[in-house]
């Protein structure tokens, strides 16, 4: 008897066991939305006709097809190794769908996220039609619309309070401001920031409004050291009153995310990172001239031969070794980065 019951509670924990196993390969999350700039695009910018596009080589040598895909990366980006990290498939670039080159029931989120754009509608214009934030979440609210008539209201609203909202923005805002002197004239740092905040507020609260309730939120890098600044100051020094604003922005977008779920709403749930501190001071690996970074990554620039080594892919944008190690930290990390939860954490709430 003794031992029929301990054979019994053994299969009992083997069949966990594996049930355990089978959970933890299973979707974390039913779905992730992306909003942001090239960091995250995966290629929603070759449908616009714009020159902020990376659908030419280098661009995606080490991607799985090797071939150049809009990602601004030697391979996957960070939107993709989110995706990987929580079982889900890389979504689309939104437009593909829109525009019918590919079927997608949004049932596992969609990506909106355009090379060049920002947070402020103004942000990038030189570059052609870009997609803003406004105009991303614009998208997204038709993709509400339709998860509403495919699994009625609260299918939509239940499935979307579970699904991640992540927002990866304000490097190009920043950037802009720091080449634009009519936009340093008509703004003050901190009005300039201050206006990026407040429509990336008033973003999160329409969000909200259309069912979102988890969003992973970044801050900007050390844009002053990228290799592309650096290759135009002497010395190659990093512009330190750029990245000055960095910090003082990413302060008041944590103040920002804190005061929306204590004072306003209050169901939200968050994970803001740090992406500063992982900045590193390296030449790009695709590019020509001073670091690598004084042209973009063209067909004819050269490639360094390991891309594991170098922190950037082009004058700007990270390689796929360092995204691995952002998303990685972005899961994982015990606290000294994300902010007031790690992703993993955030998933699990
Ligand atoms: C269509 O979507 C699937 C699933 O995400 C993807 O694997 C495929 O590459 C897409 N095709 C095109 C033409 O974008
Ligand atoms: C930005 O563009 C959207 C349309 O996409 C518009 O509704 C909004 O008013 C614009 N914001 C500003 C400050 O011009
Ligand atoms: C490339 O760099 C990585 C990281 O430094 C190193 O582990 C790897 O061995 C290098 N690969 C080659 C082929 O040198």
């Amino acid at each position: 008897m003794a031992f029929g019951i301990s054979l019994l509670s053994l299969f009992t924990l083997f069949a966990l066991s594996i049930l355990s196993f089978a959970y933890s390969k299973a979707q974390m999350v039913p779905a992730m939305f992306i909003f942001g700039d090239s960091v995250v695009d995966v290629g929603n910018n070759n449908y616009l006709p714009c020159v902020a596009r990376a659908d030419f080589p280098n661009n995606g040598i080490d991607f799985p097809t090797k071939k150049p895909t809009g990602r601004f990366s030697n391979g996957k980006n960070a939107a993709d190794l989110l995706a990987e990290k929580l079982n889900l498939p890389s979504s689309p670039p939104y437009l593909s769908l829109l525009l019918g080159k590919n079927d997608s029931s949004f049932l596992t989120g969609a990506n909106f996220a355009s090379g060049g754009s920002g947070i402020l509608n103004g942000t990038g214009r030189a570059f052609g039609p870009l997609l803003p934030l406004t105009k991303q979440v614009a998208y997204y609210l038709s993709v509400y619309e339709h998860l509403v008539h495919k699994l009625g209201s609260n299918g939509a609203k239940k499935r979307l309070s579970k699904s991640l909202f992540v927002i990866v923005t304000g490097n190009n805002d920043l950037s802009s401001y720091s080449r634009d002197s009519d936009l340093r004239k008509r703004n003050t740092p901190q009005q300039y920031s201050d206006s990026m905040l407040l429509v990336l507020k008033g973003q999160i609260k329409r969000l909200h409004i259309f069912g979102a309730r988890k969003f992973v939120v970044t801050g900007v890098g050390s844009l002053g050291c990228s290799p592309s600044q650096r290759s135009q100051n002497e010395g190659e020094r990093c512009d330190e009153s750029l990245n000055s604003q960095c910090v003082s922005y990413n302060k008041g977008l944590k103040s920002m995310l804190q005061e929306l779920k204590s004072k306003k709403l209050m169901d939200i749930h968050y994970s803001y990172f740090d992406t500063r501190r992982f900045t590193e001071v390296r030449a790009a690996c695709c590019g020509l001239g001073k670091l690598n970074a004084e042209f973009p990554c063209l067909p004819i620039s050269t490639v360094c031969s390991n891309r594991s080594n170098h922190v950037f892919w082009d004058g700007s944008h990270p390689t796929e070794a360092t995204d691995r190690v952002l998303v990685d930290a972005i899961f994982d990390d015990p606290s000294h980065y994300t902010f007031p939860m790690n992703l993993r954490q955030l998933v699990a709430v």
